[in-house]
């Protein structure tokens, strides 16, 4: 028997203002979205912004529905997106931000398991780390080098058949 560990890592900055000005930028544009969520049930507004190896940025913001099952979130959102629009593309970075309407995020969310599960997909598909900025709507902001950190021990289609 042997105890086995996964360690993950990732960046803190103290505050937007530190990341580098390509992360600043997209960070901008995941909170721009987030403001345009269709959140009325959760008042919970999630914004996701994908930066492509192309330097194209797709958008994402959570979508809800009075079937609440029917919803979805940001990540996914913009991850479907971009795969959609550029199906042969990779990924390069992911920003996402939330605004609770309640009270102002001080700090990062992190995404649900589906979203870490359909971004995963995506990395493995381009064999390219996908990097994960995390922020609320102040303080710190935290960076993830690629998905696999925020998801060790996945299920993947390597446990499929072959086709
Ligand atoms: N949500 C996201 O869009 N992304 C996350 O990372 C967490 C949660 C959405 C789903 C739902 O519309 C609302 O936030 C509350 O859970």
């Amino acid at each position: 028997m042997e105890i086995k560990s996964f360690n993950t890592e990732f960046i803190l900055y103290e505050n937007r203002n530190e990341l580098p000005a390509e992360s600043a930028a997209l960070l901008n544009k995941a909170h721009e979205a987030a403001q345009h969520a269709y959140a009325p049930y959760s008042r919970f507004k999630v914004g996701a912004a994908i930066l492509l190896e192309n330097g194209e940025i797709v958008i994402g913001s959570n979508q809800e529905n009075a079937a609440y099952p029917s919803g979805i979130c940001a990540e996914r959102t913009a991850a479907f997106s971009a795969s959609a629009l550029y199906p042969n593309v990779p990924f390069k970075k992911i920003a996402i931000i939330a605004i609770n309407l309640e009270k102002p995020l001080d700090e990062p969310i992190s995404p649900c398991g589906a979203c870490r599960q359909v971004l995963l997909e995506y990395e493995q598909k381009y064999n390219k780390p996908l990097e994960m900025i995390l922020s609320g709507e102040t303080g710190h902001v935290y960076v993830f080098k690629s998905i696999h950190e925020l998801l060790p021990c996945s299920f993947h289609s390597g446990f499929l058949p072959k086709e």
